[in-house]
């Protein structure tokens, strides 16, 4: 099983990539994580540019999604919302809607923030935005706050109540991934 990680914000020191690094080294041994670091390089949603072949950076974030059993995406909250270049990269994702990568495909979403929240109404309008894309948004959230204090110099996460919280995102996102079998009675 694979699972893609995408941090929604472009900052190298960004905690949202520090939690998903955290989550990364959560998940089960069979499970492969990869971090999306594409964000920066895609262009302005265009649909006139929405044509085949791809611009590389749009086809590259969507085989990335295509080859995923299921994504984690941590996000920063910028003005009550997560910011426009994630917003911008999951546009193009969502084309053409019937096949779009992320339909029926499990999404977890976590956030971070240096104030006292963490991110929970960015993380709210993120799940809408998945939902309404087609993706199997899963319940569980990690909502860090004050995220200096959660971490060590290492970039470590810190905070043993996150990393439970982290875990079991985690671990739910693991389960919505398995193929499902049906049991002929
Ligand atoms: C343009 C901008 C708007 C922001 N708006 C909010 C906000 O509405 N609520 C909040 O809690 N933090 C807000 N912040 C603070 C960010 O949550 C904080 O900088 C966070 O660390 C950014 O995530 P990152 O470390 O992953 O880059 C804002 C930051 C920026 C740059």
């Amino acid at each position: 099983m694979r699972l893609l990680g995408i941090a929604g914000s472009l900052r190298k020191e960004s905690w949202n990539l520090k939690l998903l690094l955290a989550a990364a080294e959560l998940v089960p041994e069979d499970v492969e994580f990869e971090v999306w670091d594409g964000l920066k390089a895609v262009p302005p949603y265009d649909e006139d540019d929405d044509g085949l072949p791809a611009p590389p950076p749009v086809a590259k974030l969507r085989a990335a999604i295509a080859r995923a059993d299921a994504v984690l995406v941590a996000t920063p909250e910028y003005n009550s919302s997560f910011p426009g270049q994630l917003k911008n990269a999951l546009d193009w994702a969502s084309r053409p809607f019937a096949t779009n990568p992320l339909r029926f495909k499990p999404v977890a979403v976590v956030g971070a923030s240096t104030g006292a929240f963490g991110a929970v109404w960015a993380q709210a309008e993120l799940r809408k935005v998945l939902s309404a894309i087609g993706a199997r948004v899963i319940e569980g959230d990690v909502a860090l706050r004050h995220a200096p204090e959660r971490f060590d110099e290492h970039a470590r996460l810190v905070d043993e109540d996150v990393r439970e919280q982290l875990e079991e995102v985690v671990s739910e996102l693991v389960e919505a991934a398995m193929p499902r079998v049906a049991v002929a009675a």
